[in-house]
């Protein structure tokens, strides 16, 4: 079991690229190289991982992937049910029906205070990781950047890559959370043509503050760069923090488009729903791009998505119940256990934390998955910063997070010195 258990850390070393190289030497043809450059995402495998498992009977606790453990309401589920009934199954339009298009115009305009046409200004996608490959495959030409925040989520990078575009990293010191207007300034060349923010941010917790959001856009104003805001953990805020939406901005349209969606706010993750929002014209290209990939997002599951929002605040009410005390389970686990400390995280529903352990985080989060059922995703997988960092995720029950970290608590005592 231990040498099995070596061979497959060492081939899972690099969580995110020995992990997820695929062998293309067994086919009688060509795969792409931007194909066989592409990574896969670590989050998904190490869920994979735990998937096969589960198969094999082992219980695995869960502080991995980004999925709330809460099912969407009776209303939502209901009128799914009905609309497939009704036979809402065939293509809707391209943009996502009008209907809901509408409401989360009315949404937005009630929470972010931003007015936009849901006609020509409110696209739906089939999820936000749809949603940032339209907006990326609509700005980037070959070879163009994209600056992105170290720690950043897995996706970003590769996306970019995709889209043909070099993805810039610029760190952000987690600890002070501040974005660094110079090393911003040294990294923007003739060819950077967006900035990609998240905040809420995965994995650090990072909330924007309006001030920093102001001035981030006034940067981008100036040197006419494109933001790119996923604000998808818009709800997820604690220690009386407020999100603050690039679509709050006077004249954002102008250099903004901002993403955000069903799956963490209405833990509607498999019904795979999101929104841009933006001007009219970039909203037309991501269209076309739709157009000619899915077509349209799932019609009877958009019926779902409008019931959704009109019950938006049963669903903020179960947020602001459920996660804050799991947020302080962990926090309290960081303060008590000598090998872990972390940022205070005041978004999302993540921890990213530090540990103190001459292991990388690939072979400390299979070992734990291996040898103690539970399962985190390695710093690595964020970026550079994250070297020496786990993503706890604290989105199982109370339940499954305390005997988690209990195990976790385990593990590092019996590893120490
Ligand atoms: C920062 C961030 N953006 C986007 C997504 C993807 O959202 P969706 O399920 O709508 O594709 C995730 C999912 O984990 C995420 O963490």
């Amino acid at each position: 079991m231990k040498i099995r258990l070596i061979i497959y850390v060492e081939e899972m070393e690099k969580v995110g690229e020995e992990m997820t190289n695929v062998d293309s030497q067994h086919l009688n043809y060509k795969i792409s190289r931007r194909i066989q450059q592409f990574k896969g995402s670590p989050t998904v495998q190490i869920f994979s991982r735990t998937k096969e498992l589960e198969r094999q009977g082992r219980e695995i606790l869960h502080l991995d992937i980004g999925q709330p453990d809460f099912a969407p309401l009776d209303s939502v589920l209901d009128a799914t049910i009905k609309a497939i009934r009704a036979r809402k199954t065939e293509y809707s339009v391209s943009s996502g029906l009008l209907e809901l298009r509408s409401a989360i115009a009315s949404h937005v305009a009630q929470h972010d205070g931003c007015v936009v046409d849901p006609k020509s200004e409110v696209l739906v996608t089939s999820g936000a990781k749809l949603a940032l490959l339209a907006v990326l495959f609509s700005v980037l030409d070959e070879g163009d950047e994209v600056i992105i925040f170290d720690p950043y989520w897995v996706s970003y990078a590769e996306m970019v890559r995709l889209a043909g575009g070099l993805p810039r990293i610029v760190a952000v010191d987690p600890r002070t959370h501040g974005i660094d207007f110079d090393s911003l300034e040294t990294t923007i060349t003739p060819d950077t043509r967006a900035i990609i923010v998240n905040s809420p941010n995965n994995p650090t917790g990072w909330v924007i503050s309006k001030e920093e959001r102001d001035a981030l856009f006034s940067f981008a104003q100036d040197r006419d760069l494109l933001i790119i805001s996923d604000e998808i953990y818009s709800e997820y805020v604690f220690d009386g923090e407020k999100h603050w939406s690039f679509s709050g901005i006077d004249g954002w349209k102008k250099n903004a488009v901002v993403i955000n969606g069903f799956s963490k706010t209405y833990s509607m993750t498999g019904y795979r729903l999101a929104w841009i929002l933006g001007a009219s014209d970039i909203l037309g290209f991501c269209r076309k791009f739709i157009e000619n990939s899915t077509t349209c997002p799932v019609t009877f599951a958009q019926y779902g998505a409008i019931a959704a929002l009109q019950h938006h605040d049963e669903f903020k009410t179960l947020i602001k119940e459920l996660f804050p005390p799991r947020r302080e389970i962990v926090l309290d686990w960081v303060k008590s256990t000598k090998a872990v400390s972390a940022v205070i995280p005041r978004g999302a529903f993540y921890v990213f934390a530090a540990y103190d352990l001459s292991m990388s985080p690939t072979t400390v989060a299979l070992r734990l998955l291996e040898e103690y059922d539970v399962s985190v995703i390695p710093g690595t997988a964020f970026g550079s910063f994250g070297k020496r960092h786990l993503r706890i995720a604290y989105a199982s029950s109370v339940e499954v997070i305390k005997k988690a970290l209990g195990r976790m608590t385990t593990f590092f005592e019996e590893n120490q010195g």
